[in-house]
C-alpha cells in the first residue's frame, strides 16, 4: 500500500552569491508558516528549502573573495544561509544544495531522459543574458538605462546593462509546449496565483515560446552535459530541478527515496518570488511535460520587499540582515510582522516604526497582555488552580460563536496562502476577548464570595479562549506558543501543543478544572527603543 499524498511546499533555492536579507527570510518564514498550518491539520507535510550555487554569479563572486566556488559556497552555506534557519526558526525537513552529488546525478538523468524523448538539439545562441538574473533576455525584457547608463539597455530587476553572448550550446525545445501549457492553465486557473501572475504567465506563453538553451559552453561551474562534457548545464535547469532531485526522483521506487519521491510528487506549492515567475510558470512544467513526469499543483509568486521603491537585493547591497531585526524584536515576531503587515502576493516595505507600532499594540497590548492577566488572575484569585466552571451565559456564548468562526475564517485563508486575513481573523478574535474581560471585570467580582461560581466561569472562558489562541498561532509564532501551552498547564492533560488539530480548536471545555495555570514570562517584552 502507498503512503497517503504528502502535502509537499519548496521555497525558492537561492543563490549563494552572497549572505541571506530579509527578502530570502520572507519567502522562506511564509513557506515555513504554511507547512506548519498544514502539519497543525494532521497532514503529512514535506518542505522544502535549500541553496543555488552553481552559474556565473556565484563563479564571479567567488572569484572576487579570491577562492574556488566550491569553497565560496562552503563557507557561505555553513555560516550564513543555514544559520538563517535557525534564526528565523524554520522547521525545513530537508536542505537541498545543488552542488549535491544526489542533486547532480539527477539532474544528468533527467537531462537524458528529455533528450532521449526528442526535445534536446544542438545550435548556437546570440543574445542578451544577464548575470544577475541568470537568463537569456527577449528583446521585450530590457529597458532604456538611467544615470550611468542612460542610452544603454538594463535589465528591470537589476537596473544594469546585460552582456552579450554567443555560444555553441543545446536547445531545449520549448516551443513544442507552448499548446500543452496553455491547455494547462485554463483547465487549471488557480496552478498560478495570485492572478495577476496568472495573467502575465499566460500572456507570455501565449504570445509564442521559442526554444532556449539548456547548456552553457562558456561556463564551467556547474553540472556536466552527460553527453557533451565540454559544457555544463544551464544554471536554471539545473536548480528547478532540486524540487525533483531532493525527494528522490530517479531513486529506486523501493528505496525509502523512491518512496518518498511517491509519496510528494508532484509539489503543492512552489513558492516564489515574483522575480522568477517565468521559470516556475513556463519553463519548469515544459521540462517536467518533456520527462513526462506531473507538474506542480500550484506555483505561487510573491511580492518584494522594496528600499526606495526597489527590490531588496544581494546585487544591489541593499539587503537587511534578518538577525538585525530579530535581535531586537525575536523571530515571533519577524514572523508575525512581515505576515500580517503585508497582503501576501504584493510589495512591501519594513520600516522600523511600523514593525515597533504593531508590535507594541498587536503583541505586547494585545496578546501578551491578555496571557499574562488571564493566568495572573487564575494565580491570584484560584492559586494557580483552573476552576471548573458551569453555566456559560450569553457573554461567553458569544465568544464560542466567534471562536469558531475565527478557526474557519483562518483556516480556509492560510490554505490559499492568504496569511494576512488568516492572521487577522485570530487577532480579531484576541480583541474579542480583551474585551470581554474588561467588560467582565473579574477584579471586581473577585471582592465578593457571592460572586465566585461567575468568577469561576470568566476565568476559565480566559484560559481556554487563550488555548485555542495557542494552537492557531503555533504555526506562526511557535516559541512565545509552547510558553502559552507551558503556562496553561495544557500539556499534561492535552498532550504536545503540535499534535493539537486545527479541527478541533474550537471545541469548547478542553482544558481540565484543577489544572496547574502559571504566569511565566511575558510572551512579548517591551522594547527598548531602538538606538
Ligand atoms: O532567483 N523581497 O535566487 P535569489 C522578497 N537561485 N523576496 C525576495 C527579495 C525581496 N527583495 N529578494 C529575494 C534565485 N527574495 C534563484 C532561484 S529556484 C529554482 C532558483 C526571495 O537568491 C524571493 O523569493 O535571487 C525570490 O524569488 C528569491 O528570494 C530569489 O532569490
Ligand atoms: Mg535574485
Amino acid at each position: 500500500m502507498s503512503d497517503p499524498k504528502a502535502f509537499y511546499l519548496t521555497t525558492p533555492i537561492y543563490y549563494v552569491n552572497d549572505a541571506p536579507h530579509i527578502g530570502h527570510a520572507y519567502a522562506s518564514t511564509a513557506g515555513d508558516v504554511a507547512t506548519r498550518w498544514h502539519r497543525q491539520r494532521g497532514e503529512d507535510v514535506w518542505f522544502l528549502t535549500g541553496v543555488d550555487e552553481h552559474g556565473t554569479k556565484v563563479e564571479r563572486a567567488a572569484d572576487a573573495g579570491g577562492v574556488t566556488p566550491q569553497e565560496w559556497v562552503d563557507r557561505l552555506v555553513e555560516d550564513a544561509w543555514l544559520p538563517v534557519l535557525e534564526t528565523i526558526d524554520a522547521a525545513n525537513d530537508d536542505f537541498i544544495r545543488t552542488t549535491q552529488t544526489r542533486h547532480k546525478e539527477r539532474v544528468q538523468r533527467f537531462w537524458e531522459v528529455v533528450r532521449d524523448n526528442g526535445y534536446v538539439y544542438s545550435s548556437m545562441y546570440e543574445g542578451p543574458y544577464c548575470v544577475g538574473c541568470e537568463e537569456f533576455k527577449l528583446p521585450g525584457d530590457l529597458i532604456a538605462g538611467e544615470g550611468e547608463f542612460e542610452g544603454q539597455q538594463v535589465c528591470p530587476v537589476h537596473s544594469r546593462p546585460v552582456e552579450h553572448l554567443q555560444e555553441e550550446n543545446w536547445f531545449f525545445r520549448l516551443s513544442a509546449f507552448q499548446d500543452r501549457l496553455i491547455a494547462h492553465y485554463e483547465a487549471n486557473p488557480d496552478a498560478i496565483q495570485p492572478r495577476s501572475a496568472y495573467n502575465e504567465a499566460l500572456s507570455f506563453i501565449r504570445q509564442g515560446l521559442q526554444d532556449i538553451s539548456m547548456s552553457r559552453s562558456s561556463v564551467s561551474w556547474g553540472i556536466p552535459l552527460p553527453w557533451d562534457e565540454a559544457q555544463v548545464i544551464y544554471v536554471w535547469f539545473d536548480a528547478l530541478l532540486n524540487y525533483a532531485t531532493a525527494v528522490g526522483y530517479g531513486a529506486d521506487p523501493d528505496s525509502p527515496e523512491g518512496r518518498r519521491f511517491a509519496q510528494c510528487w508532484p509539489p503543492d506549492v512552489n513558492l516564489v518570488g515574483k522575480d522568477i515567475l517565468r521559470f516556475h510558470a513556463v519553463y519548469w512544467p515544459a521540462m517536467l511535460m518533456a520527462a513526462e513526469l506531473d507538474v506542480p499543483r500550484k506555483v505561487f509568486a510573491h511580492g518584494w520587499l522594496l528600499v526606495g521603491g526597489e527590490k531588496m537585493s544581494k546585487s544591489k547591497l541593499t539587503g537587511i540582515a534578518p538577525s538585525q531585526i530579530i535581535d531586537t524584536f525575536g523571530s515571533d515576531a519577524f514572523r508575525y510582522y512581515f505576515l500580517r503587515a503585508i497582503q501576501f502576493g504584493q510589495d512591501g516595505s519594513f520600516s522600523w516604526e511600523d514593525m515597533s507600532a504593531r508590535y507594541t499594540s498587536e503583541l505586547a497590548n494585545g496578546l501578551g497582555n491578555l496571557a499574562s492577566r488571564g493566568t495572573a488572575m487564575v494565580a491570584r484569585y484560584r492559586d494557580g488552580a483552573l476552576p471548573a466552571a458551569h453555566d456559560f451565559g450569553a457573554p461567553e456564548q458569544e465568544l464560542i460563536t466567534a471562536l469558531a468562526a475565527a478557526v474557519e475564517v483562518a483556516d480556509r485563508a492560510m490554505l490559499e496562502l492568504d496569511f494576512s486575513t488568516g492572521i487577522v481573523a485570530v487577532k480579531e478574535f484576541v480583541d474579542r476577548v480583551n474585551g470581554y474581560v474588561t467588560e467582565q471585570e473579574p477584579w471586581v467580582l473577585a471582592k465578593d464570595e457571592a460572586n465566585a461560581a461567575r468568577l469561576d466561569v470568566v476565568l476559565y472562558t480566559i484560559c481556554e479562549s487563550l488555548r485555542a489562541i495557542a494552537v492557531l498561532y503555533n504555526p506562526l509564532m511557535p516559541k512565545a506558543m509552547a510558553s502559552l501551552w507551558q503556562q496553561l498547564g495544557a500539556q499534561s492533560t492535552l498532550g504536545p501543543i503540535a499534535e493539537q488539530r486545527i479541527a478541533d480548536v474550537a471545541r469548547w471545555g478542553q482544558l481540565l478544572p484543577g489544572t496547574a495555570v502559571t504566569k511565566g514570562e511575558s510572551l512579548f517584552p517591551r522594547i527598548e527603543e531602538a538606538s
